[in-house]
Protein backbone atom coordinates (compact mmCIF):
# COMPACT_ATOMS: atom_id res chain seq x y z
CA UNK A 1 0.00 0.00 0.00
CA UNK A 2 0.74 3.09 -0.87
CA UNK A 3 3.18 5.27 1.91
CA UNK A 4 1.63 9.10 0.23
CA UNK A 5 -0.99 10.76 2.30
CA UNK A 6 -3.48 12.74 -0.39
CA UNK A 7 -4.59 16.19 1.02
CA UNK A 8 -7.63 17.33 -0.48
CA UNK A 9 -8.62 20.79 0.99
CA UNK A 10 -12.14 21.42 0.85
CA UNK A 11 -12.42 25.11 2.04
CA UNK A 12 -13.51 26.19 -0.67
CA UNK A 13 -16.59 23.97 -0.80
CA UNK A 14 -17.70 22.35 2.48
CA UNK A 15 -15.93 25.06 4.10
CA UNK A 16 -17.77 28.00 2.61
CA UNK A 17 -20.92 25.73 2.97
CA UNK A 18 -21.06 27.29 6.47
CA UNK A 19 -23.61 29.97 7.13
CA UNK A 20 -21.74 33.64 7.00
CA UNK A 21 -18.36 31.87 4.79
CA UNK A 22 -19.74 32.71 1.54
CA UNK A 23 -16.67 34.24 -0.63
CA UNK A 24 -16.52 36.38 -3.90
CA UNK A 25 -14.93 35.08 -7.45
CA UNK A 26 -11.73 36.59 -6.62
CA UNK A 27 -11.06 35.99 -2.87
CA UNK A 28 -11.70 32.40 -3.56
CA UNK A 29 -9.08 32.37 -6.13
CA UNK A 30 -6.39 33.86 -3.83
CA UNK A 31 -7.18 31.21 -1.00
CA UNK A 32 -6.74 28.28 -3.92
CA UNK A 33 -3.25 30.34 -5.10
CA UNK A 34 -2.05 29.95 -1.07
CA UNK A 35 -3.59 26.12 -0.90
CA UNK A 36 -1.30 25.77 -4.34
CA UNK A 37 1.58 27.38 -2.29
CA UNK A 38 0.64 24.98 0.32
CA UNK A 39 1.02 21.97 -2.22
CA UNK A 40 -2.07 20.75 -1.23
CA UNK A 41 -3.08 17.38 -3.91
CA UNK A 42 -6.41 18.37 -4.29
CA UNK A 43 -8.83 21.41 -4.17
CA UNK A 44 -11.77 20.94 -4.35
CA UNK A 45 -12.81 24.60 -5.61
CA UNK A 46 -16.76 24.62 -5.50
CA UNK A 47 -20.27 23.14 -6.15
CA UNK A 48 -19.96 24.31 -10.00
CA UNK A 49 -24.29 23.72 -10.59
CA UNK A 50 -24.83 25.45 -7.62
CA UNK A 51 -24.83 29.22 -8.99
CA UNK A 52 -23.57 30.97 -11.58
CA UNK A 53 -20.82 32.69 -8.69
CA UNK A 54 -19.49 29.25 -7.71
CA UNK A 55 -19.32 28.01 -11.40
CA UNK A 56 -16.97 31.00 -12.06
CA UNK A 57 -15.22 30.33 -9.39
CA UNK A 58 -14.21 27.24 -9.99
CA UNK A 59 -13.42 27.67 -13.52
CA UNK A 60 -10.93 30.92 -12.73
CA UNK A 61 -8.96 28.44 -10.09
CA UNK A 62 -8.87 25.58 -12.70
CA UNK A 63 -7.54 27.80 -14.96
CA UNK A 64 -5.23 29.44 -12.74
CA UNK A 65 -4.20 26.42 -10.32
CA UNK A 66 -1.17 24.59 -11.98
CA UNK A 67 0.35 22.05 -9.26
CA UNK A 68 -2.93 20.78 -7.56
CA UNK A 69 -5.38 18.76 -8.86
CA UNK A 70 -8.68 21.34 -9.36
CA UNK A 71 -11.79 19.34 -8.35
CA UNK A 72 -15.73 20.37 -8.35
CA UNK A 73 -18.60 18.79 -6.67
CA UNK A 74 -21.78 17.41 -8.38
CA UNK A 75 -24.70 15.91 -7.29
CA UNK A 76 -25.21 12.40 -9.08
CA UNK A 77 -27.44 13.87 -12.23
CA UNK A 78 -26.18 14.68 -15.46
CA UNK A 79 -26.49 18.12 -15.29
CA UNK A 80 -24.47 18.67 -12.64
CA UNK A 81 -21.78 16.65 -13.73
CA UNK A 82 -21.70 18.14 -17.01
CA UNK A 83 -21.67 21.56 -15.35
CA UNK A 84 -18.53 20.69 -12.76
CA UNK A 85 -16.88 19.40 -16.33
CA UNK A 86 -17.56 22.54 -18.25
CA UNK A 87 -15.99 24.40 -15.07
CA UNK A 88 -12.99 22.43 -14.78
CA UNK A 89 -12.33 21.99 -18.67
CA UNK A 90 -8.87 24.86 -18.63
CA UNK A 91 -7.63 22.66 -15.44
CA UNK A 92 -4.09 20.96 -15.84
CA UNK A 93 -5.54 18.60 -13.73
CA UNK A 94 -9.24 18.50 -12.92
CA UNK A 95 -11.28 15.80 -11.04
CA UNK A 96 -15.39 15.56 -10.94
CA UNK A 97 -16.75 14.53 -6.94
CA UNK A 98 -19.71 13.50 -7.56
CA UNK A 99 -22.02 12.10 -4.71
CA UNK A 100 -25.92 10.89 -3.18
CA UNK A 101 -27.01 9.98 -0.13
CA UNK A 102 -27.14 6.20 0.77
CA UNK A 103 -28.26 6.19 4.44
CA UNK A 104 -31.47 4.89 4.98
CA UNK A 105 -32.49 7.84 6.51
CA UNK A 106 -31.82 10.36 3.55
CA UNK A 107 -32.70 7.98 1.01
CA UNK A 108 -36.32 7.60 2.44
CA UNK A 109 -36.66 10.90 4.05
CA UNK A 110 -34.50 13.64 1.89
CA UNK A 111 -34.25 11.73 -1.57
CA UNK A 112 -37.47 9.76 -1.33
CA UNK A 113 -35.87 7.00 -3.51
CA UNK A 114 -35.66 3.31 -3.10
CA UNK A 115 -32.43 1.75 -2.63
CA UNK A 116 -32.44 0.29 -5.72
CA UNK A 117 -32.92 3.93 -7.28
CA UNK A 118 -29.57 5.52 -5.13
CA UNK A 119 -27.68 2.39 -5.99
CA UNK A 120 -28.66 2.86 -10.43
CA UNK A 121 -28.61 6.66 -9.87
CA UNK A 122 -24.87 6.73 -8.53
CA UNK A 123 -23.83 3.44 -11.01
CA UNK A 124 -24.97 6.10 -14.11
CA UNK A 125 -23.58 8.89 -12.73
CA UNK A 126 -20.38 7.61 -12.44
CA UNK A 127 -20.06 6.06 -15.85
CA UNK A 128 -21.35 9.40 -17.35
CA UNK A 129 -18.74 11.36 -15.50
CA UNK A 130 -16.05 8.91 -16.42
CA UNK A 131 -16.76 9.94 -19.89
CA UNK A 132 -16.08 13.28 -19.22
CA UNK A 133 -12.93 13.08 -16.76
CA UNK A 134 -10.29 9.91 -16.06
CA UNK A 135 -9.94 11.52 -12.19
CA UNK A 136 -13.71 10.62 -10.50
CA UNK A 137 -14.55 10.87 -6.51
CA UNK A 138 -17.50 9.05 -5.68
CA UNK A 139 -19.36 10.06 -2.06
CA UNK A 140 -22.17 8.06 -0.14
CA UNK A 141 -23.39 11.12 1.58
CA UNK A 142 -24.43 9.89 5.14
CA UNK A 143 -22.38 6.86 4.59
CA UNK A 144 -21.18 6.21 7.61
CA UNK A 145 -25.04 5.74 8.90
CA UNK A 146 -25.67 3.54 5.86
CA UNK A 147 -26.50 -0.16 5.90
CA UNK A 148 -22.43 -1.52 5.27
CA UNK A 149 -24.06 -4.36 2.98
CA UNK A 150 -25.87 -2.26 0.56
CA UNK A 151 -22.66 0.86 0.61
CA UNK A 152 -20.77 -2.25 -0.31
CA UNK A 153 -22.95 -2.96 -3.31
CA UNK A 154 -23.05 0.66 -4.01
CA UNK A 155 -18.85 1.25 -3.95
CA UNK A 156 -18.54 -1.92 -5.77
CA UNK A 157 -21.00 -0.69 -8.63
CA UNK A 158 -19.36 2.96 -8.49
CA UNK A 159 -15.71 1.48 -8.65
CA UNK A 160 -16.37 -0.92 -11.70
CA UNK A 161 -18.00 2.21 -13.48
CA UNK A 162 -14.49 3.91 -13.08
CA UNK A 163 -14.20 6.00 -10.06
CA UNK A 164 -10.96 6.42 -8.92
CA UNK A 165 -11.14 7.59 -5.43
CA UNK A 166 -14.21 5.93 -2.97
CA UNK A 167 -14.71 8.74 0.17
CA UNK A 168 -16.66 7.84 2.83
CA UNK A 169 -18.70 10.61 4.96
CA UNK A 170 -19.26 10.76 8.29
CA UNK A 171 -21.72 13.66 7.70
CA UNK A 172 -23.24 14.30 10.93
CA UNK A 173 -19.93 13.82 12.96
CA UNK A 174 -21.53 10.86 14.87
CA UNK A 175 -18.34 8.61 14.34
CA UNK A 176 -15.83 7.76 17.24
CA UNK A 177 -12.44 6.76 16.32
CA UNK A 178 -12.27 3.15 16.35
CA UNK A 179 -15.49 2.25 14.42
CA UNK A 180 -14.97 4.68 12.05
CA UNK A 181 -11.29 3.24 11.31
CA UNK A 182 -13.60 -0.56 11.65
CA UNK A 183 -15.70 0.79 9.70
CA UNK A 184 -13.10 2.14 6.55
CA UNK A 185 -11.26 -1.36 7.06
CA UNK A 186 -14.41 -3.94 6.67
CA UNK A 187 -15.38 -1.18 3.93
CA UNK A 188 -12.33 -2.18 2.11
CA UNK A 189 -12.20 -5.84 2.57
CA UNK A 190 -15.11 -6.41 1.79
CA UNK A 191 -15.68 -4.67 -1.67
CA UNK A 192 -14.12 -7.31 -4.26
CA UNK A 193 -12.40 -3.88 -6.51
CA UNK A 194 -11.22 -1.98 -3.59
CA UNK A 195 -8.07 -2.12 -4.79
CA UNK A 196 -8.90 -0.09 -7.58
CA UNK A 197 -9.51 3.15 -6.27
CA UNK A 198 -7.84 5.01 -3.39
CA UNK A 199 -9.67 5.44 -0.24
CA UNK A 200 -10.96 8.28 1.16
CA UNK A 201 -11.99 9.72 4.68
CA UNK A 202 -14.21 12.98 5.24
CA UNK A 203 -15.69 13.93 8.69
CA UNK A 204 -17.58 16.65 10.26
CA UNK A 205 -16.80 17.93 13.89
CA UNK A 206 -19.57 17.73 15.65
CA UNK A 207 -18.79 15.70 18.66
CA UNK A 208 -14.71 17.64 18.59
CA UNK A 209 -13.60 14.44 16.76
CA UNK A 210 -13.25 14.98 12.92
CA UNK A 211 -9.68 15.18 13.21
CA UNK A 212 -9.14 11.98 15.25
CA UNK A 213 -12.00 9.74 13.20
CA UNK A 214 -9.88 11.16 10.04
CA UNK A 215 -7.04 9.37 11.57
CA UNK A 216 -8.38 6.61 12.67
CA UNK A 217 -9.74 6.07 9.33
CA UNK A 218 -6.06 6.27 7.47
CA UNK A 219 -4.06 3.80 10.41
CA UNK A 220 -6.70 1.59 10.96
CA UNK A 221 -9.25 2.09 7.99
CA UNK A 222 -6.07 1.68 5.47
CA UNK A 223 -7.60 5.52 3.85
CA UNK A 224 -4.88 7.28 1.86
CA UNK A 225 -6.69 10.70 1.39
CA UNK A 226 -7.64 13.01 3.71
CA UNK A 227 -10.52 15.58 3.28
CA UNK A 228 -10.12 18.55 5.37
CA UNK A 229 -10.13 22.52 5.45
CA UNK A 230 -7.91 25.72 6.50
CA UNK A 231 -8.77 26.13 10.22
CA UNK A 232 -11.52 23.02 10.67
CA UNK A 233 -13.91 25.44 8.41
CA UNK A 234 -17.27 24.00 7.48
CA UNK A 235 -20.95 23.92 8.20
CA UNK A 236 -21.93 23.64 11.87
CA UNK A 237 -18.89 22.70 14.41
CA UNK A 238 -17.01 22.33 10.82
CA UNK A 239 -15.03 19.89 9.20
CA UNK A 240 -11.48 17.89 9.45
CA UNK A 241 -8.69 20.47 10.27
CA UNK A 242 -5.94 20.53 7.47
CA UNK A 243 -3.47 21.76 10.07
CA UNK A 244 -3.94 19.60 12.43
CA UNK A 245 -3.97 16.08 10.13
CA UNK A 246 -1.05 17.56 8.28
CA UNK A 247 0.76 18.15 11.20
CA UNK A 248 -0.27 15.42 13.38
CA UNK A 249 0.86 12.99 10.52
CA UNK A 250 4.02 14.66 10.53
CA UNK A 251 5.16 15.17 13.68
CA UNK A 252 4.06 11.30 14.47
CA UNK A 253 5.59 9.90 11.66
CA UNK A 254 7.24 7.02 13.84
CA UNK A 255 3.51 6.39 14.63
CA UNK A 256 1.64 6.45 10.91
CA UNK A 257 4.52 6.49 8.87
CA UNK A 258 3.30 8.13 5.66
CA UNK A 259 4.29 11.07 3.52
CA UNK A 260 2.71 14.42 2.77
CA UNK A 261 3.22 17.00 -0.08
CA UNK A 262 2.11 19.83 2.14
CA UNK A 263 5.09 22.56 2.46
CA UNK A 264 3.80 23.29 6.37
CA UNK A 265 5.42 26.54 6.60
CA UNK A 266 2.80 28.55 4.11
CA UNK A 267 -0.15 27.27 7.20
CA UNK A 268 -0.66 30.30 9.24
CA UNK A 269 -0.39 32.26 6.03
CA UNK A 270 -3.50 29.82 5.00
CA UNK A 271 -5.11 30.36 8.07
CA UNK A 272 -5.08 33.92 8.63
CA UNK A 273 -5.83 34.38 5.23
CA UNK A 274 -9.20 32.45 5.15
CA UNK A 275 -9.85 33.74 8.53
CA UNK A 276 -9.76 37.39 7.40
CA UNK A 277 -11.87 36.34 4.53
CA UNK A 278 -14.36 34.84 5.81
CA UNK A 279 -14.96 36.46 9.04
CA UNK A 280 -14.35 33.51 11.13
CA UNK A 281 -11.99 34.05 13.80
CA UNK A 282 -9.29 31.48 15.64
CA UNK A 283 -10.09 30.74 19.01
CA UNK A 284 -6.14 31.54 20.45
CA UNK A 285 -5.86 28.09 21.65
CA UNK A 286 -6.70 26.56 18.23
CA UNK A 287 -3.98 23.58 17.77
CA UNK A 288 -1.33 24.77 15.49
CA UNK A 289 -2.74 28.18 14.37
CA UNK A 290 -4.16 29.60 17.41
CA UNK A 291 -2.07 32.72 18.76
CA UNK A 292 -1.35 30.85 21.72
CA UNK A 293 -0.39 27.33 20.20
CA UNK A 294 3.15 28.27 20.78
CA UNK A 295 2.97 30.63 23.80
CA UNK A 296 4.30 29.35 27.08
CA UNK A 297 3.09 31.50 29.66
CA UNK A 298 3.88 29.46 32.77
CA UNK A 299 7.28 29.88 34.26
CA UNK A 300 8.40 26.22 34.08
CA UNK A 301 7.64 25.81 30.78
CA UNK A 302 9.57 28.94 29.79
CA UNK A 303 12.36 27.95 31.59
CA UNK A 304 12.19 24.62 30.02
CA UNK A 305 11.78 26.09 26.82
CA UNK A 306 14.77 28.43 27.21
CA UNK A 307 17.07 25.03 28.53
CA UNK A 308 15.99 23.25 25.44
CA UNK A 309 13.12 23.63 23.49
CA UNK A 310 11.70 20.24 22.96
CA UNK A 311 10.86 19.77 26.74
CA UNK A 312 7.69 21.60 26.23
CA UNK A 313 7.85 21.79 22.49
CA UNK A 314 6.52 19.16 19.58
CA UNK A 315 6.61 21.08 16.67
CA UNK A 316 8.82 24.20 15.97
CA UNK A 317 6.96 27.52 15.18
CA UNK A 318 8.84 28.39 12.30
CA UNK A 319 8.10 25.05 10.22
CA UNK A 320 4.53 26.25 10.21
CA UNK A 321 4.99 30.27 9.61
CA UNK A 322 4.86 31.64 12.32
CA UNK A 323 7.98 33.59 11.89
CA UNK A 324 6.87 34.53 8.22
CA UNK A 325 4.79 37.04 10.48
CA UNK A 326 7.36 39.47 10.15
CA UNK A 327 7.13 43.83 9.16
CA UNK A 328 6.90 43.64 5.71
CA UNK A 329 6.60 47.20 4.53
CA UNK A 330 6.70 50.50 6.05
CA UNK A 331 6.27 54.02 5.11
CA UNK A 332 9.44 54.54 2.99
CA UNK A 333 8.39 51.65 0.78
CA UNK A 334 8.00 52.03 -2.99
CA UNK A 335 5.58 50.85 -5.46
CA UNK A 336 7.80 47.81 -6.64
CA UNK A 337 8.14 46.83 -3.28
CA UNK A 338 4.70 46.43 -2.39
CA UNK A 339 3.52 44.83 -6.22
CA UNK A 340 6.32 41.94 -5.15
CA UNK A 341 4.63 41.34 -1.78
CA UNK A 342 1.36 41.17 -3.24
CA UNK A 343 2.95 38.55 -5.81
CA UNK A 344 4.33 36.45 -2.83
CA UNK A 345 0.79 36.91 -0.87
CA UNK A 346 -0.61 35.30 -3.93
CA UNK A 347 -2.60 38.65 -4.89
CA UNK A 348 -3.16 39.36 -8.52
CA UNK A 349 -4.40 42.79 -9.34
CA UNK A 350 -6.74 42.62 -12.44
CA UNK A 351 -4.68 46.10 -13.78
CA UNK A 352 -2.44 48.92 -13.45
CA UNK A 353 -5.53 51.47 -12.42
CA UNK A 354 -6.56 48.85 -9.30
CA UNK A 355 -2.78 48.31 -8.33
CA UNK A 356 -2.07 51.96 -8.08
CA UNK A 357 -5.70 52.56 -6.17
CA UNK A 358 -4.51 49.77 -3.64
CA UNK A 359 -0.94 51.04 -3.17
CA UNK A 360 -2.49 54.73 -2.86
CA UNK A 361 -4.31 52.91 0.17
CA UNK A 362 -1.14 51.37 1.90
CA UNK A 363 0.71 54.86 1.77
CA UNK A 364 -2.66 55.99 3.87
CA UNK A 365 -2.29 53.57 5.90
CA UNK A 366 1.14 53.58 5.98
CA UNK A 367 1.16 57.12 7.33
CA UNK A 368 -1.11 56.22 10.29
CA UNK A 369 0.52 52.40 10.97
CA UNK A 370 4.43 52.65 10.63
CA UNK A 371 4.73 48.82 10.45
CA UNK A 372 2.90 46.84 8.01
CA UNK A 373 2.35 43.11 8.20
CA UNK A 374 1.02 40.79 5.32
CA UNK A 375 -2.30 40.62 7.11
CA UNK A 376 -2.76 44.09 6.86
CA UNK A 377 -1.71 44.60 3.07
CA UNK A 378 -4.21 40.83 2.73
CA UNK A 379 -7.23 43.40 4.36
CA UNK A 380 -6.06 46.32 2.25
CA UNK A 381 -6.66 44.28 -0.49
CA UNK A 382 -10.31 42.71 0.51
CA UNK A 383 -12.03 46.59 0.80
CA UNK A 384 -9.93 47.61 -2.76
CA UNK A 385 -11.65 44.69 -4.60
CA UNK A 386 -15.00 45.66 -2.70
CA UNK A 387 -14.63 49.34 -4.02
CA UNK A 388 -13.75 47.62 -7.67
CA UNK A 389 -16.61 45.72 -7.73
CA UNK A 390 -18.31 48.38 -6.90
CA UNK A 391 -20.89 46.95 -3.79
CA UNK A 392 -24.02 48.92 -2.97
CA UNK A 393 -22.60 50.51 -0.29
CA UNK A 394 -19.06 52.13 0.06
CA UNK A 395 -17.60 53.40 3.72
CA UNK A 396 -16.39 57.41 3.23
CA UNK A 397 -15.79 58.83 6.75
CA UNK A 398 -16.73 59.21 10.22
CA UNK A 399 -17.21 61.24 13.26
CA UNK A 400 -17.93 60.47 16.88
CA UNK A 401 -18.23 61.73 20.11
CA UNK A 402 -18.02 59.92 23.26
CA UNK A 403 -17.33 61.04 26.79
CA UNK A 404 -17.65 59.53 29.99
CA UNK A 405 -21.21 60.07 31.65
CA UNK A 406 -22.50 61.34 28.00
CA UNK A 407 -24.35 59.02 25.24
CA UNK A 408 -22.16 58.86 22.54
CA UNK A 409 -23.04 60.00 19.08
CA UNK A 410 -21.93 59.54 15.59
CA UNK A 411 -22.58 60.74 11.98
CA UNK A 412 -21.46 58.20 9.45
CA UNK A 413 -21.22 59.40 5.24
CA UNK A 414 -21.00 56.50 3.38
CA UNK A 415 -22.11 55.69 -0.66
CA UNK A 416 -25.11 54.05 -1.62
CA UNK A 417 -24.99 52.91 -5.40
CA UNK A 418 -22.23 55.24 -5.87
CA UNK A 419 -24.26 58.26 -4.31
CA UNK A 420 -22.77 60.07 -0.68
CA UNK A 421 -25.82 59.98 2.20
CA UNK A 422 -24.91 60.89 5.74
CA UNK A 423 -26.28 59.06 8.67
CA UNK A 424 -26.40 60.13 12.36
CA UNK A 425 -27.60 58.40 15.80
CA UNK A 426 -26.45 58.11 19.12
CA UNK A 427 -26.00 54.66 21.06
CA UNK A 428 -25.12 52.51 24.12
CA UNK A 429 -21.27 53.41 22.61
CA UNK A 430 -19.31 54.74 19.67
CA UNK A 431 -19.47 51.37 17.80
CA UNK A 432 -23.41 51.45 18.54
CA UNK A 433 -24.26 54.45 17.21
CA UNK A 434 -21.92 54.32 14.09
CA UNK A 435 -23.89 51.50 13.50
CA UNK A 436 -27.20 52.94 14.03
CA UNK A 437 -26.32 55.55 12.26
CA UNK A 438 -26.18 53.38 9.06
CA UNK A 439 -28.69 51.94 10.11
CA UNK A 440 -30.98 55.11 10.35
CA UNK A 441 -30.57 55.24 6.38
CA UNK A 442 -30.69 51.81 5.12
CA UNK A 443 -33.45 50.01 7.06
CA UNK A 444 -32.22 46.62 6.43
CA UNK A 445 -34.17 45.07 9.30
CA UNK A 446 -31.04 42.98 9.57
CA UNK A 447 -30.71 41.14 13.27
CA UNK A 448 -26.87 40.98 14.38
CA UNK A 449 -25.97 37.77 15.43
CA UNK A 450 -22.46 38.35 16.26
CA UNK A 451 -19.66 41.05 16.99
CA UNK A 452 -16.24 40.61 17.26
CA UNK A 453 -13.08 42.69 17.28
CA UNK A 454 -9.82 41.03 16.66
CA UNK A 455 -6.14 43.19 17.04
CA UNK A 456 -4.21 42.04 13.46
CA UNK A 457 -1.17 41.84 14.78
CA UNK A 458 -1.34 42.22 18.33
CA UNK A 459 -0.68 45.63 19.41
CA UNK A 460 -3.06 48.78 19.92
CA UNK A 461 -0.80 49.79 17.38
CA UNK A 462 -2.20 47.44 15.33
CA UNK A 463 -5.39 47.54 12.95
CA UNK A 464 -8.31 46.46 14.26
CA UNK A 465 -10.12 43.83 12.26
CA UNK A 466 -14.25 43.74 13.13
CA UNK A 467 -16.71 40.85 12.40
CA UNK A 468 -20.03 41.36 11.87
CA UNK A 469 -22.88 39.34 11.68
CA UNK A 470 -26.14 39.83 10.11
CA UNK A 471 -28.89 37.15 9.66
CA UNK A 472 -31.68 38.59 7.53
CA UNK A 473 -34.82 36.51 5.72
CA UNK A 474 -33.38 33.13 6.42
CA UNK A 475 -29.33 34.58 5.18
CA UNK A 476 -26.93 34.79 7.37
CA UNK A 477 -23.57 36.63 6.27
CA UNK A 478 -20.06 37.81 7.48
CA UNK A 479 -18.49 41.05 6.80
CA UNK A 480 -15.49 41.91 8.03
CA UNK A 481 -13.51 45.45 8.23
CA UNK A 482 -10.04 46.57 9.48
CA UNK A 483 -9.03 50.02 10.12
CA UNK A 484 -6.51 51.14 13.18
CA UNK A 485 -9.36 53.01 14.45
CA UNK A 486 -12.03 50.18 15.58
CA UNK A 487 -14.99 52.51 15.53
CA UNK A 488 -14.34 52.84 11.83
CA UNK A 489 -13.61 48.93 11.22
CA UNK A 490 -17.11 48.19 13.01
CA UNK A 491 -18.72 50.72 10.29
CA UNK A 492 -16.94 49.37 7.59
CA UNK A 493 -17.18 45.41 8.92
CA UNK A 494 -21.05 46.69 8.89
CA UNK A 495 -21.24 48.19 5.12
CA UNK A 496 -19.66 44.68 4.10
CA UNK A 497 -22.41 42.79 5.75
CA UNK A 498 -25.11 44.63 3.87
CA UNK A 499 -22.99 44.54 0.40
CA UNK A 500 -23.23 40.36 1.00
CA UNK A 501 -26.98 40.39 1.98
CA UNK A 502 -27.69 42.81 -0.67
CA UNK A 503 -26.02 40.19 -3.35
CA UNK A 504 -28.82 38.04 -4.23
CA UNK A 505 -27.07 34.48 -4.44
CA UNK A 506 -28.94 32.20 -4.06
CA UNK A 507 -27.43 28.41 -4.07
CA UNK A 508 -28.38 24.83 -4.14
CA UNK A 509 -26.87 23.55 -0.82
CA UNK A 510 -24.87 20.06 -1.31
CA UNK A 511 -26.18 18.55 1.34
CA UNK A 512 -29.87 20.48 0.94
O1 LIG B 1 -20.31 15.75 4.43
C1 LIG B 1 -20.62 15.26 3.34
O2 LIG B 1 -21.30 14.23 3.23
C2 LIG B 1 -20.18 15.96 2.13
C3 LIG B 1 -20.36 15.24 0.85
C4 LIG B 1 -21.08 16.07 -0.15
C5 LIG B 1 -19.05 14.73 0.36
O3 LIG B 1 -19.64 17.03 2.20
ZN1 LIG C 1 -18.97 17.45 4.29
Amino acid sequence: MSDALIIFDTTLRDGEQSPGASMTRDEKLRIARQLERLRVDVIEAGFAASSNGDFEAVQAIANAIKDSTVCSLSRANDRDISRAAEALAGASRSRIHTFIATSALHMEKKLRMTPEQVLEQARLSVRFARNLCGDIEFSPEDGYRSDPDFLCRVLEAVIAEGATTINVPDTVGYAVPELYGNFIRTLRERVPNSDKAVWSVHCHNDLGMAVANSLAGVKIGGARQVECTINGLGERAGNCSLEEIVMAVKTRKDYFGLQVNVDTQHIVAASRMVSQTTGFVVQPNKAVVGANAFAHASGIHQDGVLKARDTYEIMRAEDVGWSANKIVLGKLSGRNAFKQRLQDLGVAMDSETELNAAFARFKELADRKSEIFDEDILALVSEEDAAAHHEQYGFVSLAQHSETGERPHAVVVFTVAGKEVRGESDGNGPVDASLKAIESHVRSGAEMVLYSVNAISGSTESQGEVTVRLQNAGRVVNGVGADPDIVVASAKAYLSALNKLQSKAERVAAQG
